[in-house]
Parts: structure tokens; sequence; C-alpha cells
């Protein structure tokens, strides 16, 4: 059975550390690799971790994952909002899939407080800072589990 769990990130966040740290803090997306790198160990979860700031190139990895993940984290960032194809592209997918926001979208500009990628999501984590991300695969580890049970 595959551990193998995708870490999908959207645009800008190859940017994180630099971009409005007050927002989003002074980690970069290297530190939150190693910290899923280290947890996923842990979890005995294999990791893919990704970043993209193109919606066709989500979208193939998102069709990739259909074929090979037992999980989907995902960090859609602004396409979150957006995408109606991204969306489509997680609602093709069986595997649990855990959407991720490093802010909290709710305490920021309405436009943030819609998402289409929640309507494929089994849950969302937002406001938790970079830790999110560990938080996440701890909940997909623990859907994997249950769903090979
Ligand atoms: C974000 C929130 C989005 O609204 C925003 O466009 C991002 C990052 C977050 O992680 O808090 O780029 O997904």
């Amino acid at each position: 059975m595959s551990r193998l769990v995708y870490v999908i990130n959207g645009p800008n966040l190859n940017l994180l550390g630099k971009r409005e740290p007050h927002i989003y803090g002074s980690e970069t997306l290297a530190d939150v690799e190693a910290d899923c790198r280290r947890v996923g160990a842990d979890l005995g979860l294999d990791i893919l971790f990704l970043q993209s700031n193109r919606e066709y190139e989500i979208i193939d990895w998102i069709h990739e994952a259909r074929e090979t993940a037992a999980g989907i984290v995902i960090n859609p960032a602004a396409f979150t909002h957006t995408s109606v194809a991204i969306l489509d592209a997680l609602l093709a997918c069986a595997c649990p899939i855990l959407e991720v926001h490093i802010s909290n979208v709710h305490k920021r500009e309405s436009f943030r407080h819609h998402s289409y990628v929640s309507l494929a999501a089994s849950g969302v984590i937002a406001g938790f800072g970079t830790q999110g991300y560990t938080l996440a695969l701890q909940r997909v580890a623990r859907l994997i589990s249950e769903t090979s049970a």
C-alpha cells in the first residue's frame, strides 16, 4: 500500500519567508519542506514536496497523485479562491485531501473567505502558521491507516 503523500504548494509560496512576513512568518519553504520530511519520516510517509506558480502544473501533479498517492496536502495559495480547474482535478482523486493555509484566511479580506478547494478537502487547517503542514500530515497518516485497516 502506497504511503506517498504529495505536498503541493501554489503561487508565491516560493517567496515564503520574504513575502509579507507579518502575515506568513519568517520560515522559508525549504524550512517547511524539512519539517514535512522529518514528520513524514516519523509517520512512515514518503513525501513529495512541490511548488509551482503555474495552475496547469499543479493540475498535472494532482493527476499524477490520483494514480500514485495515498494522500494530498495542498496549499493552493491564491488559486484556492479562483480555481474551479484545481477543484475538478481534486474531485477526481479518491485519496484523502487536506487543505492548508498558513494565515487565518477568515480574518483577512472577504475574497479569501471562499475556497473552491474546500469542496474536495477532508479537512482544512488555517491560521496555524507553517505548523499547519505537519498537522495536516498527521491527519493524512491517520486517514490512510483508517482506510487501509
Ligand atoms: C494562503 C492564503 C491565500 O489567501 C493567499 O493567496 C496565499 C497563501 C495561506 O497560506 O495563508 O498565497 O494560502
